[in-house]
């Protein structure tokens, strides 16, 4: 994908829906008892990822587009699959998938491709050993591929090292096939989608402060899903919206879960003219149109317990931090290490090679605003996120800007590059 400066982007977006709450809807719709319909089901490849999971366990599903429909089998009817279960790029679907497995009595082998195969898997196999799970890493590298072989599962108190929603909801979903309560103390509270939509299905979760605890169901019943448009997918819309002069856009339905407005918190730190109309509530999931204009910013400090709060949105952050008067700190999110690839490497090294005065630190990275930034050639290593921050850096710098292996974007945005095309002035 090649990109050039733009002179404003102006209109109105409808953000597809969100990556996190697509999986478990569909996850969550095959454990249950009856018809899961779907509304603004995500269909990148991270979430058909997790269909094509289900489907070769059994469980039948239907896709028309945005429309999704899960015929669940309930809590004990997922059938051994013939082969392994491909998980392609997807985290999510690998850490989650593995807290049900976990709990069937049927072996499973997961893997995916060479970045998640790559991926720290130590986090889920620790817990889930604990509670009695035979899990183990094919090559004995703490990764995927990974061997499940499912039994019944005993109910444990977990204090996670980490601030992780996929290790959080992992031990969660393996707690519905224990023999109690189990639950899980995080460091910062994580993204709750998980806690609210088995709920949903009608199942005992409590949530206090930093700690969720899940009461193991008879069974779990089907329901409807609406879901939000992607704040994560947003944010590369927010940060274009307010570093291209002559901008105004509304991003419509966007999802704004307290445990992921990290970003709205941020624009506000520096200065960023950002208004909200249509606020709604979807399940205990809040909505909103997001109204975007161009803003003068400043330099933030980005730390502590927001971290997970938008923790997929740092790379975004960094190239607004680069358009901001004075410096920006993030620090404490070492996690980023440990992403789709390596975010503080690849965004300071990326934003380096544009002209910004950045530098990476263990923990997150320093960036000074200001300079004007040049086209330059973009290695993403395949990591969706780091594309679609670099478009949007593109079409804010001189000359042209090349991001190789641009159709990643369709891990968790297939129509992005179509909708940045319909804003441009
Ligand atoms: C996700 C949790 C986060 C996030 C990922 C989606 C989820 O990962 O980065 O894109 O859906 O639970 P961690 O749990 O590793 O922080």
């Amino acid at each position: 994908m090649k990109l050039t400066k733009v002179k404003g982007l102006q209109g109105e977006l409808s953000i597809p829906g969100d990556k996190s709450i697509s999986h478990r809807a569909v996850m969550f719709g095959a454990l249950s008892k009856g018809t899961t319909h779907i509304r603004n089901f995500l269909s990148g490849a991270d979430c058909l990822a997790t269909i094509d999971c289900f489907r070769k366990m059994g469980v039948e599903i239907k896709q028309d587009g945005t429309d999704v429909t899960v015929c669940g089998n309930g809590l004990h009817g997922l059938k051994k699959p013939n082969t392994i279960l491909d998980v392609g790029n997807s985290g999510t679907t690998t850490r989650l998938i593995s807290g049900i497995l976990a709990g069937q009595d049927f072996e499973t082998v997961l893997s995916g491709d060479a970045s998640l195969n790559k991926r720290p898997m130590g986090r889920i196999m620790k817990p889930l050993q604990m509670m009695g799970a035979d899990i183990e890493s094919a090559n004995g590298d703490g990764c995927a591929p990974l061997k499940i072989n499912g039994k019944m599962l005993k109910a444990i108190h977990y204090d996670s090292p980490v601030a992780s929603a996929q290790v959080k909801s992992c031990v969660l979903l393996a707690g519905l096939y224990a023999d109690g309560q189990t639950s899980v103390t995080e460091p910062a509270l994580s993204r709750n989608h998980t806690e609210l939509m088995l709920r949903a299905f009608g199942v005992d979760v409590k949530s206090s402060g930093k700690t969720a605890t899940v009461t193991p169901p008879q069974e779990m019943h089907a329901c409807d899903i609406t879901v939000p448009g992607d704040i994560s997918s947003a944010t590369f819309f927010i940060v274009a919206g307010l570093i291209t002069p002559n901008s105004c856009i509304r991003l419509k339905n966007v999802g704004i879960n307290p445990t992921r407005d990290g970003i709205l918190r941020v624009c506000k730190d520096m200065g960023a003219d950002i208004t909200m109309e249509n606020v709604e509530d979807h399940g205990g999931e809040p909505t909103a149109d997001l109204i975007v204009r161009t803003s003068k910013l400043k330099g933030t400090v980005v730390g502590g317990d927001v971290i997970p709060t938008l923790i997929d949105e740092i790379p975004a952050i960094a190239l607004l931090a680069a358009f901001a008067e004075g410096e920006t700190i993030i620090k404490d999110a070492q996690e980023l290490r440990v992403k789709e690839s390596d975010r503080i490497a690849l965004t300071v090294d990326n934003l380096v090679k544009m002209g910004v005065d950045a530098q990476g630190t263990e923990d997150g990275m320093i960036i000074c605003g200001g300079n004007p930034l040049h086209g330059a050639s973009i290695h993403c290593k395949y990591d969706h996120r780091i594309a679609m921050t670099f478009s949007i850096a593109g079409i804010n710098a001189g000359g042209e800007t090349v991001i190789e292996d641009s159709e990643c974007v369709d891990v968790s945005y297939p129509t992005f590059y179509e909708q940045l095309e319909q804003l441009r002035l």
